[in-house]
């Protein structure tokens, strides 16, 4: 069995939680905040399809618990899961947060009856947004807020010039202290970059869908961090007959080679992978310290 764990932490926590060890390191988004590269996507927390409340509510408070006393400190999520639910459930169950937990979401689509993703990206639209963020979540300061562009398909293009600069008047004001950009072209994220820094670019990437190699390594140079969504494959699960056989050689699940894989990819990849089950969440933190041999890493690669 070739199977290690990177060896990382301990973290700090407030109330006497129990320290531990994650996959991955933990890597400086800005000056003043860091996070564990092992992070947690808070959108499975909410009903089918994102919508209304979860089947198990105990169970959500639990793998959120579970997760900061795993050592997690980055979480990301959104008004528009459920909408509003899942931060929600996150005030309900980490509030008051420990001073080592950060809380990433994101603004420029809101919810409709239909489970439809319309684009809310006008100045006032953000603004109310933003609001209804730190409301639901229970902060006075935002830590990060992405700007979530194109649509249900994709990236899209287009000028974010004035949704970006709205948000950065936001953050004059006070009310978040870092930017990132979401769903967004390399072209939009060069055009927001220019507007402002941004500490994170938080895009559709997987080892299976490798359109963005060329922007994670443009980052990577300039410490801005790649924060890949649905990195399990999101709701169309990753499956694939290299990923199957080189998990069943390392005696590991394919999920653990997929995060494994990511992490190994580039140093500036964070990883947020959903559960909405304490065990696949304790099983996702365990799995993906597996180390990757060259070769395994290379047959992986060939994947996409
Ligand atoms: N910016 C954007 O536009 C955008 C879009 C989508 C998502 N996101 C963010 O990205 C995060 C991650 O995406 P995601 O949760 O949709 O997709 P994901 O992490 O790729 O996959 C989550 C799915 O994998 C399953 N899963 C997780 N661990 C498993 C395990 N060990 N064994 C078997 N199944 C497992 C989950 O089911 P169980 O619940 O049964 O474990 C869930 O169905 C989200 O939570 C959200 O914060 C952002």
């Amino acid at each position: 069995m070739t199977r290690a764990l990177a060896r990382t932490g301990p973290f700090p926590h407030r109330g006497g939680m129990t320290a531990t060890t994650l996959p991955g390191s933990t890597f400086q988004l800005a000056d003043d905040l860091a996070v564990t590269r092992f992070g947690y996507g808070a959108m499975q927390l909410a009903g089918p399809y994102v919508m209304g409340p979860p089947a198990d509510h105990d169970e959500a408070l639990r793998v959120l618990r579970e997760a900061v006393e795993l050592g997690i400190t980055h979480i990301d999520t959104s008004d528009a899961y459920g909408p509003f639910i899942t931060n929600q459930i996150l005030k309900e169950a980490l509030h008051p947060y420990p001073d080592s937990v950060h809380v990433v979401t994101k603004v420029g689509a809101l919810r409709d009856p239909e489970g439809g993703w319309p684009v809310a990206r006008s100045p006032e639209q953000l603004r109310e947004s933003i609001h209804s963020n730190l409301d639901h979540l229970g902060l006075d300061v935002l830590d990060v807020v992405n700007l979530r562009v194109g649509g249900p398909l994709g990236p899209e293009p287009g000028s974010i010039e004035e949704a970006f600069t709205t948000l950065v008047e936001l953050q004059r004001e006070g009310l978040v202290r870092h930017l990132g950009v979401s769903n967004a072209t390399a072209e939009q994220v060069a055009e927001a970059r220019a507007i402002a820094p941004i500490v994170c670019v938080q895009n559709f990437y997987n080892i299976a869908n490798r359109h963005d190699d060329g922007l994670i390594d443009e980052l990577a140079a300039d410490g801005v961090a790649y924060v890949p969504f649905f990195p399990l494959g999101g709701f169309s699960p990753l499956q694939s007959d290299v990923l199957s056989g080189v998990a069943q050689r390392l005696d590991a699940s394919p999920m653990a080679v997929a995060l494994a894989w990511l992490l190994r990819r580039s140093p500036n990849i964070l990883l947020i992978p959903g559960t909405s089950s304490v065990a696949h969440l304790r099983e996702n933190v365990a799995g993906a310290g597996l180390v990757l041999s060259d070769d395994d890493y290379a047959e992986l690669g060939a994947i996409a």
